[in-house]
């Protein structure tokens, strides 16, 4: 049975833990999507899921106006794994109770198992499990059994096999729940017998078809940016049509050290994708002269991109009804179109999608990342064979440089944060850091200050270290880097890249800082 015909429904009842869900129960190897709490029973029974797990949220199920699901979903016969308040909402609907016990489990606790079976086959007694809960479970629902309880939860997890019902008050998706993936998993393979067969090679076969089927024999277009789910997508299409690709990179002249050549060795050398490489620095400078306000140069950029990548377009013949392209590849990731609790869709982050639609070219889009989560992208690339440097990139904004380059963008000034930068990331890969940071990299602000070296006076300017740790970029918290790592990076900004005299560490989180410093 394969997977997405018969996906795994994370019911979103509010909490910030859904997609957390849907990413383990994709670990496991079962295709899952997200869906909103109003689902009825009719369409999920449209969906013909293999099993439905309900997320935890923060009401309170006895709150008036708290989430609840369509209650003729529990006769579905479809398996249900509810968490938390998901598995509270199984016991107030199904003949259990749920208490204000006035005494709530935040964080670590011990679960005394009593039944190791079902849910919690062979677990030991005891087992470290994370909690975060104000009201308890004090009987399951009618017909099932307890298996374990902690101090403020006599009820801390339930089976019945029969209805093939199942909750656990704690959270097995976090890290921090001892087997809670095990847990996972045996829902999901031995509850509710669903084949562990979403696999990196199965995403890539299901996507390739899926692109064929789309497009047929038409010509497509796909925009790389360096980043990895332009990368990742491009190679994608390019397993499945070949020829009929053609990728375009735009050097703005605001990309990191070495981008345009990396991109060129990976998809023209390695992938003999055909490639054009559209060396634009000069036209992007002009455009930026004297401009110094953040949003003019981020509109700036993108406008020009989207002109730039029209040209190429329209010289290949798009639009004229020929043979030219109709497809556009888009990176789009399936947390950019999961639809919230509330049932509207997520806000897509509009300035973060430089290069847009030239609109009058008509292009329909090809998304086949548009059900892949990051790290799904992730090891889709290394399973296509992208190098390293590519699939795991930190995130890079479209504008490029650009919005690391406070007041005026010059060539010179693009040319000293490059290399900046490339110190930064240098000695960040060597402390082997890269991968734990989200972003590590320079800014250049528009002060000059003094300084002395050897005999002489120097008026140059400072470099500021910005390194964050961060799940998903709304929030993030300044890094605390080593300080030896702190003061290699400076010694080498300072005696190796010309024009800088000063070193700074940026220690501000976001919020009330964004990541990028315009
Ligand atoms: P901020 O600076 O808003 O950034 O905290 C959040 C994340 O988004 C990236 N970013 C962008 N990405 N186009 C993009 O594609 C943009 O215009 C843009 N601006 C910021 C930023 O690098 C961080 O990961």
């Amino acid at each position: 049975m394969s997977n997405t015909e018969h996906p795994v429904l994370v019911v979103d009842l509010g909490a910030q833990y859904a997609q957390l869900i849907a990413r383990r129960v994709r670990e496991a190897h079962v295709y899952s999507e997200i869906v909103p709490s109003t689902i009825t029973a009719a369409e999920v029974a449209a969906k013909a899921p293999g099993a439905i797990i309900l997320s935890g949220g923060p009401s309170s199920v006895y709150e008036p106006g708290s989430p609840s699901i369509d209650t003729a979903i529990y006769d579905l016969g479809i398996p249900i794994l509810g968490i938390c308040y998901g598995a509270q909402l199984l016991a107030r609907d199904l003949g259990g109770t749920v208490e204000a016990t006035g005494r709530g489990e935040y964080g670590r606790t011990t679960l005394a198992v009593s039944a190791a079976d079902h849910l919690l086959a062979s677990w030991p007694d005891e087992v470290t499990v994370w909690m975060s809960h104000g009201d308890a479970i004090t009987a399951g629902p009618a017909g099932s059994v307890s298996l374990a309880s902690t101090p403020e939860a006599p009820v801390a997890a339930f089976s019945d096999e029969a209805r093939r019902i199942f909750g656990v008050q704690f959270h097995p998706e976090v890290a921090h729940t001892d087997r809670g993936q095990e847990l996972i998993s045996t829902f999901l393979h031995d509850l509710a017998g669903l084949a562990p067969t979403w696999t990196n090679v199965s995403i890539i076969e299901q996507e390739v078809a899926k692109v064929q089927a789309q497009v047929g024999d038409a010509k497509v277009l796909c925009a790389l940016s360096g980043g990895v789910d332009s990368a990742v997508a491009a190679a994608l299409v390019h397993k499945a049509i070949g020829d009929q690709l053609t990728c375009v990179f735009v050097d703005t002249g605001l990309m990191r050290s070495d981008e345009g050549a990396q991109v060129e060795e990976t998809f023209l050398n390695q992938f003999h994708i055909d490639l054009i490489h559209v060396r634009a620095a000069d036209r992007f400078f002009d455009a930026l002269a004297g401009v110094t306000d953040p949003e003019r140069k981020r509109k700036i950029i993108g406008e020009l991109f989207i002109r730039i990548f029209e040209e190429v377009a329209r010289d290949l013949g798009a639009g004229t009804g020929g043979e030219g392209p109709k497809y556009l590849v888009q990176g789009t990731l399936y947390p950019d179109v999961i639809e919230s609790g509330s049932g509207h869709a997520a806000n897509i982050k509009s300035h973060h999608n430089v290069g847009g639609l030239p609109e009058d070219l008509d292009f329909e889009l090809c998304e086949p990342l548009r059900a892949l989560f990051k790290d799904e992208v992730r090891a889709v690339g290394e399973e296509l064979g992208l190098p390293e440097h590519i699939v795991w990139r930190q995130p890079f904004p479209g504008p490029g440089l650009a919005v690391r380059i406070v007041g005026e963008v010059t060539p010179e000034r693009a040319e000293i944060l490059r290399n900046a930068d490339a110190v930064v990331v240098d000695e960040i890969k060597k402390a082997g850091l890269y991968r734990k940071l989200w972003q590590s990299f320079a800014v250049l602000p528009a002060v000059r200050t003094v300084g002395v070296m050897g005999d002489g006076r120097t008026y140059a300017y400072p470099i500021i270290i910005r390194a964050v740790t961060s799940d998903d970029a709304m929030t993030a918290d300044w890094a605390r880097l080593p300080y030896d790592v702190v003061e290699t990076i400076a010694n080498r900004l300072i005696n190796e890249v010309e024009g800088v005299n000063r070193v700074a560490l940026d220690v501000t989180s976001k919020p009330p800082g964004t990541i990028e410093w315009e």
